[in-house]
């Protein structure tokens, strides 16, 4: 059965551009932010407060986020990894954050330079100090259904992390198949693995490296999730995951849906506009072009 309504996070400021060679001023991801509050999301990842060294495209966050035209009852969360992180989002008033973690001892080791047992201890530090602030924190779990480096991931170790994450606090936790190597059968077999949470409070984060995004997202709502992470025009990629590999598209996230009879409050015209923007930016073939 499946949802009558979907939240859909969009993450083409973040994860989207992340990736992207080209350095986009900080006053053009201002504009496309401001384009994509216009279009119905309810929340939209902005930045992240990471290592310049690692990700330089993000170097601009605290601009980035200042800048912004925060709308009212949009929420605009950004990845942070630590507390060096966690206080300069909290200089710039940041209201959500998202902690970042992984089913792969060695994807933690190359996204974050740590194990995943002290990643977890980082973040339970970067938990308690949010909460004293009054921040959400919402968490993931990178490579639930394969890793770049490992291969095959076993889905009760995606099980063992995301336990951890909702006892730090935080209130939902988003699945990453960062790679895009899920199929529905793994999706299926991910599912069932995590059957003790409560599916309201997971989301799923899919790369659509070979078009398989789109049946794992089904085979996920089918069994109760009701939150879909996308990126406009299907941007984005994490740095170390290898091969280039953008979010599913929130167009085509849009579309399924809509053809399904599941509400997603977004308007397609304002996400068109925002799409044309960033890909004219960035010398993209609009997705959205037959939208
Ligand atoms: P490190 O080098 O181990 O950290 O990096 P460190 O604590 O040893 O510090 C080294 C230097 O970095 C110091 O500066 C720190 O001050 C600075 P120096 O003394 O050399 O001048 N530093 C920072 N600067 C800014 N912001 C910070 C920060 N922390 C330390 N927060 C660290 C550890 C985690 C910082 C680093 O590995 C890093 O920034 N990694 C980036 C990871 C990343 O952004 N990955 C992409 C996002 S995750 C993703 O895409 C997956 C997801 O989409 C889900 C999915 O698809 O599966 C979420
Ligand atoms: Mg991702």
């Amino acid at each position: 059965k499946l949802p009558q309504k979907v939240k859909i996070v969009e993450m083409g400021p973040r994860d989207g551009l992340q990736n992207e060679k080209i350095i986009v001023e900080s006053e053009n991801k201002v504009k496309f932010i401001n384009l994509l509050s216009q279009c119905g999301f309810q929340a939209i990842e902005t930045t992240s407060f990471v290592s310049k060294k690692w990700v330089p495209q993000m170097g601009d966050a605290s601009e980035v986020y200042q800048k912004i035209d925060k709308v009212p009852n949009v929420s605009y969360p950004v990845l942070v990894p630590n507390v060096t992180g966690l206080d300069q989002a909290l200089k710039v008033d940041v209201k959500e954050i998202a902690v970042f973690g992984a089913a792969s001892e060695a994807f933690s080791q190359k996204n974050i330079n740590c194990s995943i047992s002290d990643s977890l201890k980082r973040f339970n530090e970067v938990v308690i100090k949010a909460q004293q602030n009054g921040i959400k924190i919402r968490g993931y779990v990178s490579c639930v259904m394969g890793c770049p480096y490992e291969g095959d991931i076993n889905p009760l170790k995606v099980a063992e992390v995301t336990q951890k994450l909702f006892e730090m606090g935080c209130y939902e936790v988003s699945l990453g198949d960062t790679i895009g190597v899920g199929t529905p059968e793994k999706t299926k077999d991910l599912m069932q693995a995590l059957s003790q949470f409560d599916f309201q409070k997971l989301a799923v984060h899919f790369h659509d490296t070979y078009d398989r995004a789109i049946p794992n997202i089904l085979v996920a709502l089918e069994h109760g999730i009701q939150v879909v992470d996308s990126s406009v025009s299907g941007l984005g990629g994490c740095p170390y995951a290898g091969k280039p590999s953008g979010n599913v598209a929130t167009e085509t996230v849009v579309n399924t849906l809509n053809y399904l009879g599941i509400e997603t409050g977004i308007d397609k015209e304002k996400l068109k506009e925002a799409s044309d923007f960033i890909c004219g930016l960035l010398n993209r073939q609009n997705i959205s072009i037959n939208f």
